[in-house]
């Protein structure tokens, strides 16, 4: 029968790389704690609504990229593209985000945008994100970017480039539209058929699009920095200092934007050199009328998520310890029960164990232990139930050892001498 496979642009995590990704989130979270955010989990659907009005009606997420269904009832559903939206609708309903209150919230789940797949991109995936909720002033701002660099210290990705860029605000964005978009129209003829299609609906977006020819022309292109109203620029000269402070390193890019519309101000992107096209890490910035536009009170926000298996695809050489540290192989049916013990004696102690199937020659077993990379095999036959000792063969040194296998204390004994022999080297006993 023919097989069936999985969707186009879904893919499934399996051993070992569902361990990097394990230890990876282990790694982040540890960070989030020490900022003292605490965890949220929203459901992957919500109504299409939540997105179309968080978004940005024009954006290509909205536009094009939505997994929406109708459900039994009418009601329009969608899959989460992002997790901002969600975290802030959530806020509201459980009370977290009203007046006067500070929410540090930090989220890890699937997302789902339906664009053409390639290196780095999919049509599901993981992000890890963060969002503060309740602050304008400019410290959040330097927080949040702060907790960006010190997850990206956690996973190992030292080789990255993070560019921070201000968006304005309500005040003084117009202005600057309406620069770009006459600069826009000016240069019509040399824009791409998307440019010119988005020249009137969302002409930041052009700042962005890849083309050689909108490249060219967005060149020479008005300037966002030039056009910050007063509050705007001292809010993003103080973030500037605060990062300096925290020896944060950025480069300041005034042609950073984003594909999403709730940002003002401070807007941020992190991108690797090493994944292609599709470079960018990690991203966030401030979002201070979503609350409001939700239906909440005139707070402000700010976050950023992370894009996990480009983080892991940049950090490729962070390697998670994904051999077993003990094979365990009862060389005999008799030796079995033995074998069952000791094993999960030693599992209870933390000891990654294999234990295989009885019967086996020493040979085949020993095949097998080598292509797991285990670190110690632990034979278990006649000889060793007489004496009451393991044999313990040392796969790095290539040593063997006699190691009891009291009966009253089978694990305790067999993992600390273990470790002391990875930790020490082995001579041969
Ligand atoms: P975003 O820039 O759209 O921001 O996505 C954040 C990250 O998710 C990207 O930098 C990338 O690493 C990853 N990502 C996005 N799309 C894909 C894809 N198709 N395949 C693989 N990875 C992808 C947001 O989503 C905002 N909600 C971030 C934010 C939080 N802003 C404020 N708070």
């Amino acid at each position: 029968m023919k097989t069936l496979n999985g969707v186009k642009g879904f893919h499934d995590v399996v051993p070992p790389q569902s361990e990097r990704f394990t230890d990876l989130e282990q790694r982040l979270r540890a960070v989030l704690a020490a900022y003292n955010f605490g965890e949220i989990r929203t459901p992957i659907a919500e109504r299409t609504e939540l997105f179309a009005r968080s978004l940005g009606e024009t954006t290509d997420i909205v536009e094009k990229e939505m997994y929406s269904f109708d459900d039994r009832d009418g009601t329009s559903l969608t899959l989460r593209p992002e997790g901002t939206a969600s975290v802030v609708r959530a806020a509201l309903e459980a009370g977290l985000a009203q007046r006067d209150q500070v929410a540090k919230l930090y989220y890890l789940g699937p997302m789902f945008r339906r664009e053409r797949p390639q290196k780095g991109r999919t049509r599901q995936f993981h992000q890890f994100g963060a969002e503060l909720i309740g602050r304008d002033d400019p410290l959040a701002d330097a927080e949040v970017v702060m907790l960006l660099a010190d997850c990206l210290d956690a996973a190992g990705l030292k080789e990255r480039d993070l560019i921070i860029n201000s968006l304005g605000d309500e005040a003084c964005r117009p202005a600057y539209r309406a620069a770009l978009t006459a600069y826009g129209r000016a240069h019509f003829d040399e824009l791409c058929a998307n440019c010119r299609q988005r020249l009137d609906r969302n002409p930041l977006r052009l700042l962005d699009c890849k083309e050689e020819s909108c490249r060219r022309v967005m060149a020479d292109a008005p300037l966002v920095t030039d056009h910050l109203c007063e509050p705007c620029r001292a809010h993003f000269a103080q973030v500037e200092r605060l990062l300096q402070a925290a020896d944060v390193t950025y480069r300041v890019n005034p042609r950073l934007v984003r594909g999403l519309d709730y940002y003002v101000r401070t807007a941020f992107e992190v991108v690797a050199g090493n994944l292609g096209a599709q470079n960018a890490v990690g991203g966030g910035g401030r979002y201070d009328g979503l609350v409001a536009a939700l239906g909440g009170p005139p707070l402000a926000g700010i976050g950023f998520a992370i894009g996990l298996e480009r983080l892991l695809m940049a950090t490729d050489d962070l390697s998670a310890a994904s051999n077993p540290e003990v094979d365990v192989i009862p060389l005999t049916d008799e030796a079995a029960p033995a074998a069952v013990r000791l094993t999960r004696r030693l599992r209870a102690r933390g000891m990654r164990c294999e234990l295989e199937a009885a019967g086996r020659s020493v040979k085949s077993a020993m095949r097998r232990a080598d292509k797991l990379a285990a670190r110690f095999v632990v034979l278990i036959g006649d000889d060793e139930l007489r004496a009451g000792r393991a044999t313990v063969r040392d796969m790095h040194h290539k040593a063997d050892h006699r190691l009891a296998l009291a009966v009253d204390d089978p694990g305790s004994a067999l993992v600390e001498t273990l470790r002391a022999l990875a930790a020490a080297g082995g001579q041969g006993a």
